[in-house]
């Protein structure tokens, strides 16, 4: 098989805001407790968080994790986290019928947060709580003054403020399983005030307003205009969240949900842009897919014995899973005008690229490695791709290239970076690189993740799926043609 793909020099989609490749870590399974958090491990350090979990976190080059849920935070109250610990409370957090300890909280994370170089994006309790809660939370992470919340701060052993700048208001507000769900016309008047004096608490912040859970929730578009109509000019993003499954196992099909993914960015930003004309605004609300991944492995019960740090949700991720993820980037990177934040949930053992072992390390599943090798070389302006290659059709009616592909330019290093998925399950591909604009561009390197057994998995003991280099043929570099492995993921650079 053969393919095209053409980009000039003039034709940028826009500059990557490096958030698209942030994470997740909501206070759930073991992604906190006998996760990142586990204080009587041998790697733990001084606060109890474990440093080979920080190693991999830190390779990734995460720029922002969202926190604390997720569900989770529809029922939290952030006071319970901080202070003395001995004194915190024990609760029952309904949201995954676990135990809380509070054993981490605000101080906790923020700690873990600058030990893996990485910012937080913080989530306040729109399901229990309200306005009230949410503006004294503001005031305690954000505030210099002498006043109650930030003095509670300083009390508490953090004298300068944490500063964050990115929140998102409540969870998934839409889904009935929501602590506290509510309707589009509750939602966003809710919204609506919470940011108003959170932004009169520190006017330095941004807001991201919950959209649909996924985007087949029935209220699927009328609830995204129903809340920007109330909260348009209080808030600078909206949320999408989607998880795709290959419960049918048809690879093809699989393959395709990044089409699906990329239809769905552009319905949000047209419901966006039509409330903008609706209100005559200047403004565009763009958008934080805060939750995005794969899920069907092991749903598991959701209702075990009320415990701390059981595994829940710890999906074993398969070679077609990384492949998935990849094409996802790809779609997140030819996004990028719209999409500004996105957040792989999760980021350890919930939904993890990342495994750990109780008694044992920690380990990179096969989604690791697209993550990676998108998040240290996807930086800088997305080119617009021109693709002519053939396309196959999937059960829901999208047109699916063979070819998915990216090009990213980073000027800084003189390097466009092309991301590659062959969807083809039978044919390696040939593509051929029309470069406008960029004089003498050549291709000086070739990294593929390719497994012969599409259901291939990494484990603590051996790294299956992980990237390799592939040798650059002489004629690779004089017509800037590159030959991909029937369904493999690829990253090709060129210098120019
Ligand atoms: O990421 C796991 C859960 O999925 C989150 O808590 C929730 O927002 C979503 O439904």
């Amino acid at each position: 098989m053969k393919a095209n793909v053409t980009v000039n020099k003039s034709f940028v989609i826009d500059k990557i805001d490096k958030r698209i490749y942030g994470s997740f870590i909501e206070h759930l399974g073991r992604a906190v407790y006998n996760g990142i958090y586990q204080p009587e491990h041998e790697s733990a350090d001084d606060m109890g968080f474990r440093q080979d979990v920080l190693e991999l976190v830190k390779e990734l080059d995460v720029p922002a994790v969202r926190y604390p849920g997720g569900n989770f935070v529809s029922g939290y109250n952030w006071e319970d986290g901080i202070g003395d610990k001995s004194k915190r409370p024990r609760k029952i957090d309904l949201a995954w019928h676990s135990i809380e300890p509070n054993e981490v909280g605000i101080h906790e994370f923020a700690e873990w947060a600058k030990r893996a170089n990485t910012d937080v994006i913080m989530a306040v309790n729109l399901g229990t709580r309200g306005a009230d809660e949410a503006r004294a939370l503001v005031e305690y992470c954000n505030c210099n003054t002498d006043t109650y919340y930030a003095n509670l701060r300083r009390e508490n052993g953090r004298d300068k403020p944490f500063s964050y700048k990115t929140w998102c208001l409540g969870n998934e507000m839409d889904g009935p399983w929501q602590i506290g769900h509510k309707t589009a016309e509750e939602y966003g008047r809710l919204a609506h005030e919470t940011a108003k004096i959170m932004k009169w608490v520190d006017p330095g912040i941004e807001l991201v307003a919950c959209g649909s859970s996924n985007y087949n929730m029935a209220t699927f578009g009328e609830w995204e205009y129903t809340v920007l109509s109330h909260c348009y000019n209080e808030v600078e993003y909206i949320s999408m969240h989607q998880y795709y499954s290959n419960a049918d196992n048809d690879a093809a099909n699989f393959l395709a949900r990044s089409v699906h993914m990329d239809a769905f960015i552009k319905s949000v930003a047209a419901i966006c842009d039509a409330v903008k004309a609706k209100k005559h605004s200047k403004k565009t609300i763009n958008l934080s897919f805060d939750e995005w991944n794969i899920w069907y492995h092991g749903n598991g019960p959701k209702f075990t014995p009320l415990t701390v740090g059981s595994p829940l949700f710890q999906e074993i991720y398969n070679f077609e899973d990384a492949l998935l993820v990849g094409s996802m980037l790809i779609t997140l990177q030819n996004n990028c005008d719209r999409v500004k934040i996105a957040c792989m949930a999760q980021l350890v053992n919930v939904l993890a690229p990342i495994i750990t072992e109780n008694d044992g390390g920690a380990w990179a599943q096969t989604i690791y490695y697209p993550y990676l090798l998108s998040s240290l070389n996807g930086r800088g302006r997305t080119l617009k791709s021109v693709v002519d290659c053939e396309t196959y059709t999937s059960k829901d009616k999208f047109t699916v290239p063979y070819l998915d592909v990216s090009v990213v330019e980073n000027d800084e290093r003189r390097e466009l970076v092309v991301f590659a998925v062959n969807r083809s399950l039978d044919e390696e591909m040939e593509i051929s690189l029309e470069i406008g604009g960029y004089e003498g561009a050549k291709i000086i390197s070739h990294t593929e993740i390719y497994a012969d057994d599409l259901k291939c998995e990494n484990s603590a003991e051996a790294q299956n799926v992980a990237p390799r280099d592939v040798e650059i043929t002489e004629d690779a570099v004089r017509y800037n043609t590159v030959t991909l492995k029937k369904h493999s993921w690829n990253m090709i650079k060129l210098t120019y």
